[in-house]
């Protein structure tokens, strides 16, 4: 996936040594090479979260961020995000634990059967893959510097955490995912390979869906920016059309501006059933084009 491919850390985290030492290495190795034999074993590429690295600077960005967005989300953001992000006790007060007693992790299990692992870095396609299939979502742990609180070029906890997770504590949306991630860890079909990741680009990352008669944000890339969620619900220049499958993944993308097209879902019953019907045709062996 565009935003999960490659081998890149940050450049001047401040908290590097969380995932730069040996365990960490370790894993991200495992995972350069998952798929390989001798190397199918998912979990290796999973760390802990060494909750005690964070700075108290760190905490501190976590407190700017989530001041900064949760209060446009709440009359912004779908109400499933919302519903999410409530269940699985996401607060301002401190960067959310992924294992433990307090962690989201404890929250999800039971509402879904989904939990986030803690990895050191950016997982080849195929590793990221395996984990949604698993229920699983790679989580990266380090947060970004308070110098680059707009932007950052990778994810961080604020984007993968605060942006990804609420929808996993909803059952639709969790079972879509799954779904996803077993169907593009089944095909090696280039022209599926590329399907799927516009597929994931303009739902998981940028999806906009309408509920009450108003169109709301759920996609991670736009809950977890204040600039891009903003203009994508409010810039003329968007185009947002009607979420259709097929014409989803005919759209090609690019990362490194605001999206000027988006897509705009009915419901997320709409995204697990076209899903659905997606996956058997690549579980079957079909082509991407009838
Ligand atoms: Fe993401």
């Amino acid at each position: 996936m565009p935003q999960h491919d490659g081998q890149q850390k940050f450049p001047g985290s401040l908290n590097s040594a969380m995932i730069d030492g040996a365990t960490g290495h370790a894993a991200q190795e495992y995972a350069n090479h998952f798929g390989q034999p001798g190397y199918n074993d998912i979990s290796r590429v999973y760390i802990g979260q060494s909750y005690e690295g964070y700075s108290d600077e760190n905490q501190e960005v976590w407190r700017t961020l989530y001041d900064r967005q949760m209060g446009y989300l709440e009359s912004m953001a779908s109400s499933v995000y919302l519903t999410g992000a409530r269940s699985i006790k996401l607060v301002r007060e401190y960067i959310p634990y992924i294992e433990g007693p307090k962690s989201i992790n404890n929250y999800l299990a039971k509402l879904t059967g989904w939990q986030s692992r803690a990895v050191p870095g950016y997982l080849p396609a195929k590793a990221f893959f395996a984990c949604l299939a698993r229920r699983e979502f790679p989580t990266t742990i380090v947060i970004r510097p308070k110098e680059s609180l707009d932007y950052l070029p990778e994810p961080d906890i604020f984007h993968d955490v605060f942006g990804h997770v609420p929808l996993h504590a909803d059952p639709v949306f969790g079972d879509f995912l799954q779904t996803y991630g077993k169907a593009a860890a089944t095909t090696d079909d280039p022209q599926h390979v590329e399907r799927l990741a516009r597929l994931f680009w303009f739902t998981v990352e940028f999806g906009l869906i309408r509920e009450g008669g108003k169109v709301k944000l759920y996609g991670s890339g736009l809950i977890s920016s204040p600039g891009e969620s903003r203009h994508s619900l409010e810039s003329k220049e968007v185009d947002r059309r009607p979420f259709d499958l097929e014409t989803v993944c005919g759209t090609s993308f690019e990362i490194d501006h605001y999206q000027p097209i988006l897509y705009v879902l009915e419901s997320f019953d709409q995204l697990r059933d076209a899903m659905n019907q997606y996956a058997m045709r690549i579980l079957e062996g079909q082509p991407a084009r009838a």
